[in-house]
């Protein structure tokens, strides 16, 4: 009997919900040439132990497991690209997913009907009634409308986590895909060299069966700065892009703490200018740190000091090419408004620059 189809489930604490959905999964499949590869993330739980218990007694499952790695995106990848099988499908393995849509995504894939089958939670005939979560289903509304606007992909549900390809296809994409956050089908589908054709199966999106989501802020936060990342991202670099809103989100700041500091507590301009300046530099700081290099975020009391002093540093040497630039364009005849913003524009450039080696690198 030759494989016909793999059923990647990525997991993160997903112990109480593998063995009934392997069940699940068989019932579903029946007859099909089908193996499960659960990808786990070194769960706390011990998913990987459950997963490789059930795999001892059931040659169809094999497991995955990533040590020091997360995220379901990239976990999905690594599971497509380890199976012989020509198929290959994802799914939560959290029970949110009916497997009984499978064969059906099975034959509309080797009939030659579609490149793509996935599994919508918002087209005609779907339901997410069960799911019972109705901000969740606005903020997936919004994703998909953003995510439409942004890639030019027209699915109903282009955020769902079911769907099914052929496994060549998959590898011939895999290379050039983020494998950040949880927008694996929507990069698939984006990546793609030629367009896919994609028929879509109604869902009726049940509630998750044990343990919580992993979708968290910062995957929300990494799904706005994909989309961005394909919209401007080869024009004005996601992390500079970054880089640059927080400084200005700096200005406004440091205006607020001048004005609080001048009108309400009288403190002469020079410690008002002084000590706003140093607000607005740690206020910059803080959210470079948190955002702009979540990657390389500075963790513990001694190494923020120390990128905090470093990142002032660097900030009052962008200063001074700040000023330097912006007085010698007024002394060349520039006007001094456009003069000021090309000094702020070289000294953010001047930052950003520095701090991403001197601050978050290497060094
Ligand atoms: N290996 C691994 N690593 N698996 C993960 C990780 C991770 O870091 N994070 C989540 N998973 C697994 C979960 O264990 C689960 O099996 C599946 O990925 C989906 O994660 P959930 O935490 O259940 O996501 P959700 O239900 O909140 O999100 C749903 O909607 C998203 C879009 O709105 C899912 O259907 C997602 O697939 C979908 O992208
Ligand atoms: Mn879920």
């Amino acid at each position: 009997m030759t494989l016909e189809l793999a059923v990647i489930l990525p997991t993160y604490n997903e112990r109480g919900n593998l063995r009934a959905l392997v069940d699940r999964l068989a019932a579903a499949l029946g007859t099909t040439a089908w193996e499960a590869v659960v990808v786990d993330d070194n769960s706390p739980d011990g998913t990987a132990d459950e997963a490789r218990a059930i795999a001892a007694a059931d040659p169809r499952v094999r497991v995955i497991e990533r040590i020091g790695r997360r995220g379901l995106a990239s976990a999905a990848i690594e599971g497509m690209c380890s199976t012989a099988a020509p198929v290959v499908a994802v799914m939560d393995a959290d029970h949110q997913h009916d497997p009984a849509l499978l064969p059906g995504m099975l034959a509309a894939i080797t009939s030659g009907d579609c490149d793509l089958a996935y599994a919508s939670r918002f087209c005609e005939g779907a339901s997410t009634a069960a799911w019972n979560r109705p901000d969740r289903e606005r903020a997936s509304g919004f994703a998909n409308a953003l995510a439409r606007k942004v890639t030019g992909v027209t699915l109903s549900d282009p955020m769902s986590g079911y769907f099914m390809m052929r496994t060549s296809d998959l590898r011939a994409t895999a290379p050039k895909l983020s494998g950040v956050g949880f927008k694996i089908l929507l990069d698939i589908l984006a990546t793609a060299e030629t367009p896919m054709k994609v028929k879509e199966f109604p869902l009726e999106f049940a509630a998750r069966a044990e343990g919580e989501s992993k979708l968290d802020r910062t995957v929300v936060f990494e799904f706005l700065v994909g989309l961005y990342d394909k919209w401007l991202g080869r024009i004005i670099p996601t992390r500079f892009a970054l880089f640059g809103t927080i400084g200005a989100l700096g200005v406004i700041v440091h205006m607020a703490v001048l004005a609080l500091l001048l009108q309400v507590a009288h403190v002469p301009f020079l410690a008002g200018q002084t000590l706003a300046a140093i607000v607005a530099m740690t206020f910059n700081f803080v959210l470079n740190n948190s955002l702009t290099y979540a990657d390389k975020r500075l963790k513990g009391f001694a190494p923020l000091l120390r990128g905090w002093a470093k990142f002032a540093l660097t900030c009052s040497v962008g200063l001074l090419a700040n000023i330097g630039v912006a007085a010698f364009l007024v002394r060349s005849g520039v006007h001094q408004y456009p003069a000021a913003l090309a000094g702020i524009v070289m000294a953010a450039v001047w930052n950003y620059a520095l701090s991403s080696r001197f601050v978050w690198g290497k060094y």
